[in-house]
Formats: C-alpha cells, structure tokens, sequence
C-alpha cells in the first residue's frame, strides 16, 4: 500500500501537489469511487486514472535501439539522450528510467532501459558475465592477430588494472568483424581494436544475453515483461 499522491507522482503522473489537483477534478478514481483523500493508502492496481489503469506500476524494463546521436547520460549539458525518446510520463518517474550500461553517442543497438536498479545492478556486473555482441566495421583490414589477442585474457588496455576479458572475435569480412564481450569498460570495444592499430568507424551492439533487436527500427523501443533476464 502506498499514499495515493506519493505512487502518482512516483509512475509521473503528476507531482505530489499535483494529485491533489488530478483528484479534484474527479479523475482519480479507487476501487471505483473518485479519490478525495490523497494521503490514502492504496493498492496500484485499485487505481484508474481517467478510467484507465495506472502505467506499469510494478516498473518498466525496455528493449531499446539506439539510434547514433543520442547519449545514455541524464545530464542535458552532453546533448540529447535516448531518454528523450520515450513518453513524457516515462521520464518523469521515480525511480527514473536508467540504461542498463552505456553505448557511446556514436554506437547503435540494442540497449535496455529500466527503472529496476536491482536488475541494471545485476546486469552490469562483470561477475554475471552476460555476452554482449557488438558488430564493428574498422579503417583497415583485420590481421590474424587480433583474434587471439582478444581471446587471450591478457589484453591490458591503457589506464585499466586489469586485463580484458577473454573476447571472441568473429571476423566477417576484411574490415568487419563480430566481437562478444562479457564485461564493460569505457569504450571497451573501440579501445581493443585501437590496441591492435585499427580505427573502429562504426560500432553496433546487435544482441544482448539472449536479446536481440529483431526487426525493430532505430529510434523504436519495446516492452519487456520484468522476468525477462531472469
Ligand atoms: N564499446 C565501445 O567502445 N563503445 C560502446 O558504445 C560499447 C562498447
């Protein structure tokens, strides 16, 4: 149970003062009768809101496809955001809907987006090792060593402690290859290759664990119950 202005204001409805408008104008109904009292305590799923039921009360987890251009962070000073592309009462919630990791502004794909800081805890650990696949095209043609190099463990990146992950590395033609990673250091990808001497010029994550983007266009998003992930 929860105070009916706190849950509002918290699934971005309005803010907590603003319930008290919301419920004045009568629609704001609980268990069928028109909220007047918004310190009640409540169940969510007793309350509509101009008839309809409350938006996903019980958290939302979102398969993304980030499009270049738009950054994960929050903070309006490092331009646009993936956040921007989702509906205004989405980002108004509290807790707010984060990325669970980070693409750079220039990577695409899959990218999930969640308000469940459990799960992007979980999912972000390296102990949990979840495979990341990531699609890059590169300035120059891919040597028979980057494969191993990858693979090997060792790879100790500039101003990291410890070594990468081993990485498998599939090369799909000379300068574009598949790289699965099951960490996630700061701009991992980009700087493995550059350790080997190529330039990454496009970078895309195409799956994520057992997540993939389907058909799904670029800019688009879709829901994932919560269970998902396990
Ligand atoms: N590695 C990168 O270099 N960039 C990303 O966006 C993701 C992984």
């Amino acid at each position: 149970m929860r105070r009916l202005d706190q849950l509002l204001a918290n699934l971005g409805y309005c803010s907590r003062r603003g319930a008290r408008d919301l419920a004045a104008a009568g629609v704001v109904t609980v268990r069928g009768e028109v909220a007047d009292d918004c310190a009640a305590k409540v169940e969510a799923a007793d309350v509509r809101v101009d008839g309809e039921p409350l938006d996903h009360p019980d958290g939302l987890l979102l398969l993304l496809h980030k499009p270049t251009g738009l950054v994960c962070s929050h903070d309006e000073r490092e331009g646009p955001n993936v956040y921007s592309l989702l509906p205004e009462r989405w980002r108004r919630r509290n807790p707010g809907v984060t990325s669970v990791g980070r693409l750079d502004k220039e990577t695409s794909g899959l990218l999930l987006l969640t308000d469940q800081s459990a799960l992007v805890h979980r999912l972000t650990s390296p102990k949990h090792k979840v495979p990341k696949v990531y699609r890059a095209t590169v300035d120059r043609d891919l040597t028979p060593e980057f494969g191993p190099r990858f693979a090997s463990g060792t790879l100790l990146l500039e101003g990291e402690t410890a070594p990468c992950a081993p990485a498998e590395l599939s090369v799909l033609s000379p300068r574009e290859a598949e790289l699965t990673l099951t960490e996630g250091k700061y701009h991992q990808v980009r700087r493995m290759f550059a350790a080997g001497g190529a330039t990454v010029l496009t970078l895309h994550r195409a799956r994520f664990g057992h997540l993939a983007l389907g058909d799904l266009p670029a800019g688009a998003w879709r829901e994932l119950p919560l269970d998902t992930l396990g």
